[in-house]
């Protein structure tokens, strides 16, 4: 065990939990971690798709302080037992998206979102189309369990048109849209609303804020006087001379 894994407070809540079950991948609680700490003990909104036996709800309960606000969303109606101080859960399908429209006007606003859900594709790319403008800018979205992009029974397959991983893939050029040369590429609402995401083993990090167009500047004094058509003449003398010794040949 290594020192973060022995100092993080989620890790340690999962090995001593004696409350309701939970199922996680040992190598998430770095991520949470890292991703979640600044929000500790302040007065956050957080909504977790998948509830199953509710344990997870109790740990982002515990994790995140007593002015915490906790969501759970489960398509089994069972989960609404599982309600209680700081916990409330709402019951649907995250594929549906009015479903997904009408818990936005419920909760209103959120600081994370947890997709921990059924993991299919169109579950995973709906919820997130839904929930990601649920979030507060500075906001934080976090899924799991993406590497059902390549499996089969889920609906994944390895660079597979529809899966979230190739969805991913496709907000890193939103991202860059301010740069594009292409009319097939052009600044929309990821472009403007996505800062930046951070693709784990299996979990995926989207960091929500407002954009805007990135600025380039120059600051100091220039160390050398060649400009731009300078660098230009050098480049083209060295290629002629590169092709010296071929014309001597002839
Ligand atoms: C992996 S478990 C959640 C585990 C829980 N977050 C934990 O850490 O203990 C997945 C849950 O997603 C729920 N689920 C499956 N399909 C769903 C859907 N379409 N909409 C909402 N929840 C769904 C299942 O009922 C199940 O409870």
């Amino acid at each position: 065990m290594d020192h973060r894994t022995a100092t993080n407070p989620l890790e340690q809540y999962f090995s001593a939990n004696r409350g309701r079950a939970m199922f996680k991948w040992r190598h998430y609680f770095d991520i949470y971690h890292r991703h979640f700490e600044t929000y500790r003990g302040r007065r956050v909104t957080v909504v977790e798709f998948g509830v199953a036996q509710g344990g997870s709800l109790q740990m982002w309960k515990s994790y995140f302080g007593p002015e915490a606000r906790v969501y759970g969303v489960d398509v089994d109606a069972r989960c609404k037992t599982l309600t209680e101080d700081r916990i409330e859960i709402f019951i649907g399908d995250q594929g549906d998206r009015s479903f997904l429209r009408q818990l936005r006007e419920r909760i209103g606003e959120a600081d994370i979102v947890i997709d921990d859900g059924g993991h299919r594709m169109g579950q995973q790319i709906a919820t997130f189309e839904e929930m990601f403008p649920l979030l507060v800018p500075g906001g934080t979205y976090l899924i799991e369990d993406v590497h059902t992009s390549y499996w089969r029974q889920f609906g994944g397959g390895y660079e597979k048109e529809g899966t979230f991983v190739e969805y991913v893939k496709r907000l890193i050029d939103q991202i860059h849209a301010w740069h594009s040369e292409s009319r097939d590429l052009e600044v929309d609402y990821y472009t403007r609303h996505l800062k930046g995401m951070h693709v784990y083993g299996s979990v995926v990090v989207f960091d929500k804020a407002e954009v805007s167009e990135p600025v380039h500047q120059r600051t100091g004094q220039r160390s050398f006087k060649r400009g731009r058509r300078l660098l230009r003449r050098a480049r083209r003398r060295s290629s002629l001379l590169s092709r010296l010794p071929a014309l001597r040949h002839r």
